[in-house]
């Protein structure tokens, strides 16, 4: 059964960004049930792939939505761009300690992300839902 499901109450109204989100959500559970169900010695170098994987995705997914932000003329699109850079210098880190030998402990990541993930997608992304429905010129 996937971690986490996608449902209509996720949506931020563009179908393209839904799309990007459902993809996320899919390489989250897919790592996710491998961690579960792998060899405990491939574990650290799931954990590597997994972050890596979401690391690459997460460029590409912020860097569409914050070009969406702008043509829409979204007045916090400074706020959700900060947002997103955290969260990039959070993996970032994970990355290096990784690098660094320092393993944290997978449950631990895919608990971060799966935070972030659900949290990020809940509350600030809906926030441009709620301005594009409300004050966008269409
Ligand atoms: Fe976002």
């Amino acid at each position: 059964m996937p971690k986490i499901t996608w449902s209509e109450l996720l949506s931020v109204g563009n179908e393209e960004i839904d799309n990007q989100h459902k993809k996320w959500i899919e390489i989250f559970n897919t790592s996710y049930d491998k961690m579960m169900c792998d060899n405990y010695s491939l574990l650290s170098s799931i954990g590597v792939d997994a972050l890596k994987q979401m690391m690459e995705y997460a460029q590409m997914h912020f860097e569409f939505e914050e070009k969406y932000m702008q043509q829409i003329n979204y007045p916090a699109l400074l706020e959700h761009k900060l947002q997103h850079d955290l969260f990039k210098l959070q993996l970032e880190k994970i990355n290096q300690n990784f690098d660094n030998g320092i393993l944290k402990l997978n449950s631990e990541i895919m608990k971060l992300i799966e935070n972030w993930l659900i949290g990020h997608i809940q509350k600030e992304d809906q926030k441009y839902k709620i301005f594009i429905t409300n004050f966008a010129k269409k």
